[in-house]
């Protein structure tokens, strides 16, 4: 899959359908040359015309035609004459940050070697992928910079990361360090991005790419759900269904930066990496730097196609464990119908009817542990409380497996609050300064991940209670960013390396525990979406979608994230009426109609249900239980955007074809009850499928060119979904 081609100084990476081109030019420098659909070769038809331009500074003064600034440059350093965004800035003993990478050699591995410490896609057998480590010298301070690409054989994606080492006597300093760079060779493409808050997330905008520079990041100690790690280059015309997509995702969990840049003279620069204003290393000698890794997709089959690869790529080889395999388990979640006040005595009731009504998992939300009567106190110190739990919750986890559902359970490992056992002993174990007193956030402080026993005490606290109560589900919160950047531990001149090493302590915590407990379905959760990113899918191959269970909103946030992440990682839970969010009260039908379309749970009192609700909450579940794994594990297409009209809808298509769930959504009531009808994706046109409903009989041709048509119901907030069945021609 990987070749270099002598004669045109070309590295190939291509799998049959896709083909990644660079090359090295006057026998030192690397020229991005092709990325997208597979070509046989590049013989340079996109070329950028050279010729000698204003201000183009010229490595070699007779060649007045050759500037790095006109170059599509595959990893572009600070001070060589490029004056787009360098990839790689790094500052040497004498303060200057003048750098001149040159090309030295590569190689060729078979498979995917892991990146120490950090998540990353992964090859299962060596012949899945293959690896080109390509080495460049620093000539100016020796440094080693090594970009790793891995290509698949199974999926359309490219893998990049950076290894910058430093085999000299003195330190050397990263200062700015992005896992890729690409220079795309167009300027006529649209960006989408993915924005959003607490609440919102994931909301998609679209918009040309302009003259100038589009920045992408978070400072906030978490991926967050203000602005996610990737970016989306699509041509003009390109729709859900057709045209060409190049994506970019960042396979990590902490402060990024992303920027879109166009040049001056054509194509576009995409950058993402360490975000510079939190991030700097330094590199002792010896010292080796990894960083995490971009996932790089094209997809000549629109948006769904380009969700499709990382769909199904998350899904197998990001996400690990026997759970990444397995159907998950329908659960009821306490937090909503509770909050704080949980006992014993209410779980166990919830813990019975969710039994009845073929509900599979118990989740004991936060409260449980002593003290925790609000969010002012208690986080860290992982202890039941007495009071709410007399005999003690190994007994209640017993309990609520005897009534029939497996045990799970709620934790904020990563933070403490002021009123605790665990501060008042390690007063030194938070993120601040010394200088100041720290900004509250839900009046709770972080923990230094980067100490190595602030690590091993979760473990061990985690651990402790998995043990005691054999709980099978973990949910895995993290309610605040991090302010007051510093840490008591580490020397001052390393103190810009915490935020990424808050992260890698995180990730040796989750990969201990996770190791430990394989068993353990672990989900992730910020608030709701705050840190549902690639890195955490690693771990956990779950994450809560957003606090914002109203179902009009949750179909736009799912929507959103489906563009990168596949719907069985995106908890998704019907809740109580009026919602507790927004107010609004939407039909229990629809609520579970689109909480279906993720990974379902419920989270309400259902000890107050009607007879008639608990009937269908009954039915919904057998319901659900009868198609999860066409939901879970088969393939989703987008259909119709919530954010563009009064419409939504996606239709799932099994691994195998033959079972379809189509999810039809409407708003508001239409007066005139017109007729949507909706061009169905991903079945086969020669096929015939058969309506369970009413056994009616269509060709897959008809349903994906002519639609299918929704219902047309007097009242708001309405849904419908269908279900067909493959049958012999
Ligand atoms: C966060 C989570 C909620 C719930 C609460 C508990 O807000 O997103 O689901 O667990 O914390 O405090």
């Amino acid at each position: 899959m990987i070749r270099y081609e002598e004669q045109e100084k070309a590295f190939y990476l291509d799998n049959g359908r896709i083909t990644y081109c660079f090359g090295i030019v006057k026998g030192q420098y690397l020229e991005s040359r092709y990325f997208g659909r597979k070509i046989r070769r590049y013989r340079g038809s996109a070329r950028p015309w050279y010729f000698d331009r204003g201000f183009c500074s010229n490595p070699d003064p007779e060649d007045k035609i050759f500037s790095l600034d006109t170059l599509p440059q595959e990893y572009p350093c600070m001070n060589q004459g490029d004056f787009r965004q360098p990839a790689f800035v790094l500052q040497t003993p004498d303060g200057r940050r003048v750098s001149r990478l040159v090309y030295r050699d590569y190689t060729i591995l078979p498979g995917k070697p892991p990146l120490a410490g950090l998540p990353a896609v992964y090859a299962e057998q060596p012949g899945e992928a293959e690896t080109l480590a390509v080495r460049l010298e620093d000539r100016v301070s020796g440094a080693q910079v090594r970009l790793y690409y891995t290509i698949f054989r199974d999926y359309d994606a490219i893998c990049r990361h950076v290894e910058v080492e430093n085999p000299g006597s003195e330190s050397l300093w990263l200062e700015r360090l992005m896992a890729m760079s690409l220079d795309l060779p167009r300027r006529d493409y649209d960006l989408v991005t993915l924005s959003g808050s607490h609440l919102q997330e994931k909301v998609p905008h679209r918009r040309p790419v302009s003259s100038d520079t589009v920045l992408l990041e978070s400072s906030r100690g978490a991926s967050s759900p203000q602005q996610t790690p990737c970016v989306i280059l699509t041509d003009p015309n390109t729709d859900e269904a057709s045209g060409q997509v190049w994506a970019v995702n960042f396979v990590y969990s902490g402060d990024f930066q992303a920027t879109v840049q166009a040049g001056q003279y054509g194509g576009v620069r995409v950058q993402m990496g360490m975000n510079p204003l939190t991030f700097g290393w330094e590199l002792a000698p010896g010292q080796r730097f990894v960083s995490p890794e971009c996932v790089l997709v094209y997809s000549a089959e629109g948006l769904n196609g380009m969700s499709g690869v990382f769909h199904r790529l998350y899904r197998q080889r990001l996400c690990r464990g026997p759970w990444r395999d397995r159907l998950r388990p329908v659960l009821l979640n306490s937090w909503e119908a509770f909050q704080f006040s949980i006992d014993e005595e209410k779980c166990l009731a919830l813990a019975k009817q969710a039994a009845e009504l073929g509900i599979e998992l118990f989740v004991l939300d936060d409260g449980w542990f002593r003290n925790r009567i609000d969010d002012r106190r208690a986080l860290g110190d992982w202890t039941e409380d007495p009071d709410k739990f007399p005999h003690g919750l190994a007994r209640l986890a017993d309990q609520v497996r005897t009534a029939g559902v497996a045990f799970g359970i709620w934790f904020e490992p990563e933070m403490v609050s002021y009123d605790s056992d665990l501060y008042r002993s390690h007063p030194d174990w938070i993120i601040r300064s010394p200088a100041c007193d720290p900004i509250l956030s839900r009046h709770q402080l972080v923990l230094d991940l980067s100490r190595p026993e602030v690590c091993d005490y979760l473990v061990e606290s985690v651990a402790r209670v998995l043990r005691r109560t054999g709980a099978s589900y973990v949910k895995w919160d993290m309610n605040r960013h991090i302010t007051d950047l510093g840490s008591a531990w580490l020397p001052a001149g390393r103190q810009r390396e915490l935020s990424h090493r808050y992260m890698l302590g995180l990730y040796r915590v989750l990969d201990q525990l996770t190791g430990q407990f394989p068993e353990v379905l672990f989900e992730g959760c910020s608030s709701g979406g705050g840190r549902f990113d690639a890195g955490m899918l690693y771990y956990m191959p779950q994450t809560w979608a957003s606090d914002n269970t109203d179902a009009v909103c949750r179909m736009q946030i799912q929507y959103g994230t489906s563009l990168l992440f596949p719907p069985v990682t995106m908890g998704s839970h019907v809740s109580a009426v009026p919602n507790h969010q927004t107010g609004r009260t939407t039909p229990l039908s629809t609520r579970f109609a689109v909480a279906m379309a993720g990974n379902l749970g419920y989270e309400m009192d259902i000890r107050t249900l009607s007879e008639e609700d608990r009937a269908e909450l009954r039915q919904q579940i057998a319901r659900y239980k009868a198609l999860r794994q066409t939901l879970q594990q088969g393939s989703f297409y987008r259909l119709l955007d919530p954010c563009r009209g009064n419409d939504a809808a996606w239709n799932f298509v099994s691994q195998d074809g033959s079972k379809v769930i189509v999810c039809q959504y409407r708003v508001s009531a239409d007066p005139l009850r017109r007729t949507t009808a909706v061009p169905l994706q991903g079945l086969d046109p020669e096929a015939v499928y058969r309506r369970q409903s009413d056994g009616a009989l269509f060709g897959g041709d008809e349903l994906m060119y002519a639609g299918l048509s929704d219902h047309p119901v007097r009242q708001d907030f309405t849904s419908l979904v269908t279900v067909l069945d493959r049958v012999e021609a």
